[in-house]
């Protein structure tokens, strides 16, 4: 779709010059890995996520098995707390092993990830890598648990301590009984979930591509061991062509299967779903979606406690009394199958996309610049977001053409009409060339002027974002014809 002239500089100058996406309290200079979306981008974001919504959980049809899908399965949603039992996180080895490796320059006094030590730069002039400049003095590599931690009650006390969760998954998991007891949903089905998430990430960079405050939208999915291959298959090809159909474009999209270095230590096998952002390299991609196959670790440790690899096992890590060192909730999890009956311990394939990647890679995929002629038939250059239609923050712009003959009456009524069902904007102000590219620059797929013939004809102007054609239409034609333009 684009060509290719997104810079990471110009996406974030567009972001903030059309009101997507704000350094968080940048009035008092800001505070690093926090972004606050602004009125395009709360739309921008919102319709990510709807789109996630709509077409994983409340669109899934559990009457009809989807085309490569092993069976026909159920979908639910649910929405979990932010702080949940600390215990949670110890049995889910959160507390133990969710660290990065950190580097101290005990010259300059800068943080840097261990694993990123050759790309990050010395805070010091001139500009030098980290380490690069003659009195460096770098620590060895220390560890540091990204999950924030706060204190729940009046009482300051490490009875009381809590953690911000690093992910949604977990809410899930531990309320997988209360799933299956309360709705009639049986084994295969996955459970959604869209939430905040907080990682206290040692470097965040990159806009808002590395976080520490972040949404995620995850789908925990509970299957037959016997099934599990087959579903992670499933899934990993289904999450690839939500993107695509999002229109991120399939050359800078890729699946990228983990070797078994790479993989966690439950996983039975993890696939990154990635995007080639314009802030890397020409030939790298960034993470936009991981696709795990978490076998029925997740389920076992909420009920026997902490896991640790043993060999080829996984067993509950023993403290030094032979005691698990973190317990689980000893709650029996396990499913009874009627069909075959037999019982099991469900295994788990989660796809974990997050919804500030998904609009940044849609930002960057969609950012284009072309040159349209104004009114008087000079090429001038514009900046175009080619927003799918279905995640554009405004779907349609409603203008008079001039301020005067009643023009502005008609464009309201047309606006009024049209803002039941969408998001529209009306304008007055500028010139019409100038509001043209006010729109073209927030992604609105169509404007509607209204000129001196639409008081002859009732009929109005459409244009196309894209090709910047312009047609005619009745005015009582419009919503059909937006219809159809702006359906999935
Ligand atoms: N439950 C599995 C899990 O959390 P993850 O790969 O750590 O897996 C899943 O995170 C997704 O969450 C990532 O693919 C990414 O889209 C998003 N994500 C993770 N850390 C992030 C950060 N610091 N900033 C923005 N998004 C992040």
């Amino acid at each position: 779709m684009s060509n290719g002239n997104a810079t990471m500089e110009k996406i974030v100058a567009l972001c903030k010059r059309r009101g997507f996406i704000f350094q968080s309290s940048e009035i008092y200079g800001g505070i690093g890995g926090f972004w606050d979306y602004g009125p395009l981008g709360v739309e921008l974001k919102r319709n990510v996520k709807e789109a996630w919504w709509r077409d994983m959980v409340t669109a899934h049809d559990e009457t009809s098995v989807p085309d490569g899908a092993p069976s026909a399965y159920d979908m639910v949603g649910l929405d979990t707390t932010i702080i949940m039992h600390p215990q949670v996180w110890r049995a889910s080895g959160h507390f133990d092993l969710f660290y990065d490796l950190f580097v101290d320059c005990k010259a300059c006094k800068a943080r840097f990830r261990a694993d990123q030590l050759e790309s990050s730069q010395c805070p010091r002039k001139p500009s030098k890598r980290a380490g690069e400049h003659d009195d460096c003095d770098l620590t060895d590599p220390r560890e540091f648990n990204l999950m924030f931690k706060t204190t729940v009650g009046a009482l300051i006390d490490p009875s009381a301590e809590a953690y911000l969760r690093p992910e949604t998954a977990q809410g899930m998991f531990v309320n997988f009984k209360n799933v299956l007891s309360s709705t009639r949903v049986k084994i295969p089905f996955g459970m959604a979930q869209i939430g905040k998430s907080f990682r206290n990430e040692i470097t965040p960079r990159n806009f808002t591509f590395r976080s520490r405050e972040f949404e995620q939208m995850e789908i925990e999915f509970f299957c037959s061991p016997k099934s599990s291959e087959a579903w992670y298959a499933y899934w990993r090809d289904r999450r690839v062509a939500w993107y695509v159909a999002l229109g991120l474009e399939s050359e800078k999209l890729r699946l990228r299967e983990h070797g078994p270095e790479e993989r966690a230590h439950y996983s039975c096998g993890t696939a990154d779903i990635e995007y080639a952002f314009p802030f890397l390299s020409e030939g790298e991609f960034g993470e936009l979606e991981g696709v795990s196959h978490r076998s029925d670790f997740d389920l076992r440790s909420h009920m026997e406690g902490k896991l640790v690899r043993d060999g080829d096992e996984l067993i509950v890590e023993p403290d030094e009394h032979g005691q698990p060192r973190h317990p689980g909730s000893g709650k029996d999890l396990s499913y009874f199958d009627d069909v075959t009956g037999t019982k099991y311990l469900p295994h788990v394939v989660e796809p974990s996309g997050g919804a500030d990647r998904t609009a940044l890679a849609l930002l960057c995929e969609a950012y284009d610049e072309d040159a349209i002629p104004d009114e008087n038939g000079v090429p001038q250059e514009r900046v175009v977001l080619r927003l799918h239609p279905r995640i554009a923050p405004i779907k349609v712009a409603v203008f008079p053409l001039v301020k005067k003959d009643g023009q502005p009456e008609i464009a309201a009524e047309i606006y009024r009409g049209l803002k039941g069902r969408w998001n529209a904007f009306y304008d007055e102000k500028g010139s019409i060339g100038k509001r043209y590219r006010r729109q073209d620059e927030s992604g609105t797929p169509f404007c509607i002027t209204v000129d001196h013939q639409t008081l002859q004809d009732d009929t109005v102007t459409l244009r196309d974002r894209d090709t910047t054609e312009q047609f005619r239409a009745s005015i009582a034609e419009l919503e059909s014809i937006l219809a159809d333009r702006l359906a999935p």
